[in-house]
């Protein structure tokens, strides 16, 4: 079994908004850290970002020139699978159970024995992901929050499988990260995601039927304490994700029209307007 102490590697897979963000987590906090993705210019990307954002912590004054240049060193960029050699490897791919089981057990074949899979899963069952897993005992959720350097709430999510010492392993790992653990049930959205769906969801209902702006709907949430409205905050996460979260938990609670997914957001998937990363979502970020 292994102990937190002996993790000096973290393999984290996928680039995106998520796994650029967890990489920078770790790296920071000392890990040696692989980050893998299939494209190329998406692991450009993650490399300019975390850069940037490195950078910005500097000029705060929050972190010295040499840490951060530190941090940036401990990143190994790569696009091939073969490369993710580590005690942890965490997955930040797409929001589909098979590509997450795949991946999983392609790792498993090239790593240690006794090597620990978190998926950063925000919907997904972790006891399904697991079941099509040889060592579904080694499989849990670590559900980071966007964006991940900053936010520090992480969800640890146990799968019927999973074994006590590897939710333990990653409650430890999220503690050593500078985050804020917490330990919750393997079911639909988990507690943030379930929760906070009704946010996006009725604020779609009211935008299509009251004919009213995102912009105002997105004001007059800020104006009562919100930190970002649901629009602004759909286009940060990614509309092609928050759909698939969506879509998961309307599946998973048998179709319940409190889950149907938005139209308004089904429209932008379909013309690939998918928020920020892409420069259009419900926002234009191109002007
Ligand atoms: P994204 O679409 O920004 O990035 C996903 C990346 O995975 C892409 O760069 C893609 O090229 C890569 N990829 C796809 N299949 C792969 C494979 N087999 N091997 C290696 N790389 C592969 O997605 P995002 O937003 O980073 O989400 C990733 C995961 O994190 C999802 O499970 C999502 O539910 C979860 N999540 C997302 C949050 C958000 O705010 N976007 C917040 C918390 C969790």
């Amino acid at each position: 079994m292994l102990t937190v102490h002996e993790i000096n590697s973290i393999a984290v897979c996928g680039a995106g908004t998520m796994g650029a963000g967890i990489a920078q987590v770790t790296a920071s906090a000392g890990f040696y850290t692989i980050l893998f993705d299939l494209k190329p210019d998406i692991l450009d990307k993650a490399r300019a970002q975390i850069q940037k954002s490195l950078q910005q912590q500097v000029e705060k004054g929050r972190l010295a020139q040499p840490d951060a240049d530190a941090a940036l060193g401990r990143i190994r960029f790569t696009t091939d699978a073969h490369d993710c050699i580590a005690e942890v490897i965490i997955e930040a791919i797409v929001e589909k159970v098979a590509a997450k089981a795949a991946l999983f057990n392609q790792l498993a074949e090239l790593n240690h024995s006794e090597a620990v899979f978190a998926s950063n899963t925000s919907s997904l069952s972790l006891s399904t992901i697991a079941k099509a897993i040889q060592h579904p005992s080694r499989v849990a959720g670590l559900h980071f929050f966007n964006p991940a350097p900053a936010m520090k709430l992480v969800e640890v999510v146990s799968g019927e499988q999973t074994a006590a010492w590897v939710s333990e392993l990653l409650y430890q790992l999220a503690q050593q990260l500078g985050k804020t653990p917490v330990r919750v049930k393997d079911a639909p959205g988990f507690i943030v995601n379930r929760v906070a769906r009704h946010f996006y969801l009725e604020a779609m209902q009211l935008a299509g039927n009251n004919n009213t702006s995102f912009k105002t709907i997105d004001t007059l949430l800020e104006a009562v304490g919100f930190r970002m409205g649901p629009f602004a905050l759909m286009d940060l996460i990614g509309n092609d994700i928050n759909l698939a979260v969506s879509t998961s938990l309307y599946e998973a609670f048998d179709k319940a029209p409190r889950f149907e997914p938005g139209k308004l957001q089904q429209h932008l998937v379909a013309e690939g307007n998918l928020g920020r990363k892409t420069g259009k979502g419900f926002y234009n970020y191109n002007k």
